[in-house]
């Protein structure tokens, strides 16, 4: 099984970016973290992150097809981009969303962040947790192909 684990804006300076919301965990050692997992779990992970809405549309529409599962972390397109959420019904390969903070506790001083546009072209949303949340969501796809 191959598993497409994307990441969108600004999750690359995880680590230094606003250490209190979403913790000192580099994007880096996350994706240690999975493809360790993906290891033991005997499944291949292709990492991408970008902080461009194309380059991920396009990594998507190019990869998916060879993929039966999709761990993504769209960051700030989750309150604003109809086209991955286009994209993810179009390559029509199981998605699980993850976000590292909690959008309902933080929508109450950042309203926008309830806002989740991407979330119904997705299987199940897991949020809140931190790193953990990228864990769980290849669990749950591995276990799902299974
Ligand atoms: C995020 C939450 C989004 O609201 C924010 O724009 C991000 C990260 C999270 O992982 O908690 O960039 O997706």
């Amino acid at each position: 099984m191959r598993v497409l684990v994307v990441n969108g804006p600004n999750l690359n300076l995880l680590g230094t970016r606003e250490p209190e919301v979403y913790g000192t965990t580099t994007l880096a050692e996350i994706e240690t973290m999975v493809r360790r997992r993906a290891a033991e779990l005997g499944c291949e992970v292709a990492f991408f992150q970008s902080n461009s809405e194309g380059a991920i549309l396009d990594f998507l529409q190019r990869e998916a097809p060879s993929a039966s599962g999709i761990v993504i972390n769209p960051a700030a397109l989750t309150h604003s981009s109809y086209a991955l959420y286009d994209c993810l019904r179009a390559v029509s390969v199981p998605a699980v969303e993850v976000h590292l903070s909690n959008l309902h506790a933080r929508a109450r001083s950042e309203a926008f962040r309830v806002k989740d546009v991407t979330a119904p072209a997705a299987v199940g949303v897991i949020q809140g947790l931190g790193p953990r949340g990228y864990l769980m969501a290849l669990e749950y796809l591995v276990d799902r192909d299974e």
